[in-house]
């Protein structure tokens, strides 16, 4: 499935724009400040009800409306197998107030992870670097993306856990403690976090030689890289004896310590940190490799089709040689892409040849397709 259609209604500088006709690989090219990235924003609000910028949902509604709407169609391309009936729509809006009103097929939902699992996104922007330099929680977000795509019963229980830490927390927190009480929550939070755990390290195995095989063709010269998964807790000890070794420092400071919260993937370079020897370019491709990683894994494992990429400005920091590995990879994998540049030719000059790409000019707030002369 891919996203076939597209309305966007006052996101940022997007008051109106109506797209039909998108294809496999779309190229959103324009001067600064026209709009690119917001297109590829208005798409992320349809597939998780928000941007992948961080800011408020009130910095992306067009200033002085009171809110902002995105409708998509995803259907099969032409060319791909037996076309499907029309398409399923899909519609989001988002109020200044935070309201979120998400429509799947006619009918409201009211979960983001449905909208997710019907489009499945992976985006690589200028910020995509804090995955591999910011905090561990963007790491724990890129695997639970993976393993919420090819693991039906892992969203269940990670709600199950949140809701586990939160209880005990709040118990933690308290300054008396019943230490039955405490028990169940222990008992239960152990349970949960060893099943994330091992969707985790499930995923994860199949996730690291996919990265490795990547970034052999990506990068060759970076040959030693290497993934390191995490868990959150000492691996010598079930999750449970770790909660009751941390018995002491969890009640004095009132949460839990160890768990599958607190879980990371590493990204090594030689033995050392990639965030801390890696140039820029290498980084970007590193993140690249990743997120193609994942995308591959998601299409090869076929529960939910493939996923959609959002590039914003993919031949930033990246020299001429390698834009076009990294291109050649996506046109392979056969995935919907969405890139924006600022001039055509930005990617016209890194996509493979035989690849065919549709472009749309954005000039102030509008979008048009863009006919080759
Ligand atoms: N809430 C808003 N309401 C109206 N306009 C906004 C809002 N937020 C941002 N803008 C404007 O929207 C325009 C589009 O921004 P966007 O980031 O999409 O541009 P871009 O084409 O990606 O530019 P660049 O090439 O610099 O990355 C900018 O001119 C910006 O000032
Ligand atoms: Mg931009």
């Amino acid at each position: 499935m891919a996203l076939t259609q597209l309305q966007i209604n006052h996101v940022r500088n997007l008051r109106q724009v109506r797209l039909q006709g998108l294809q496999r690989v779309n190229v959103f090219f324009g001067s600064n400040g026209s709009g690119k990235t917001s297109v590829l924003e208005s798409i992320h609000l349809l597939g998780m009800a928000r941007s992948f910028r961080g800011t408020s949902i009130k910095s992306l509604i067009t200033h002085d409306t009171p809110m902002c709407t995105v409708f998509g169609v995803a259907a099969r391309l032409p060319g791909e197998g037996v076309p499907g009936p029309s398409g399923l729509p899909m519609g989001v809006q988002r109020s200044r107030n935070g309201e979120a009103q998400i429509k799947i097929g006619g009918k409201p939902v009211r979960t983001v992870a449905e909208l997710a699992t019907h489009l499945p996104l992976q985006v690589i922007t200028a910020e995509s670097f804090g995955l591999l330099t910011g905090p561990p929680v963007g790491r724990r977000q890129y695997l639970d993306w993976g393993v919420f795509h090819v693991e039906q019963q892992f969203f269940g229980q990670w709600q199950r856990f949140q809701r586990c830490i939160k209880q005990r927390n709040n118990l933690l927190r308290r300054g008396k403690i019943d230490d039955r009480e405490l028990a169940v929550w222990t008992r239960d939070l152990a349970q949960t976090g060893e099943a994330i755990h091992s969707y985790r390290k499930n995923y994860f195995q199949m996730l690291s030689p996919r990265f490795k095989e990547i970034m052999a063709s990506l990068a060759p010269s970076l040959n030693q890289l290497e993934l390191r998964y995490k868990r959150g807790w000492d691996r010598q000890l079930s999750y449970l004896d770790a909660l009751q070794h941390g018995y002491s420092a969890d009640t004095e400071q009132g949460y839990t310590h160890s768990g599958p919260q607190r879980a990371d993937v590493r990204v090594l370079s030689g033995g050392h940190l990639a965030a801390e020897t890696l140039s820029r370019g290498q980084q970007k491709l590193v993140v690249c490799g990743l997120k193609l990683a994942q995308g591959q894994l998601m299409a090869q494992l076929g529960t939910r089709g493939k996923c959609t990429y959002l590039i914003d400005d993919l031949p930033s920091e990246l020299d001429h040689e390698h834009s076009m590995l990294v291109c050649g990879l996506l046109d392979s994998m056969d995935a919907q892409v969405f890139i924006t540049c600022i001039g055509q030719e930005e990617i016209r000059s890194v996509w493979p040849q035989t690849g065919e790409l549709t472009l749309f000019h954005v000039e102030q707030g509008t979008v048009r397709r863009h006919c080759a002369a």
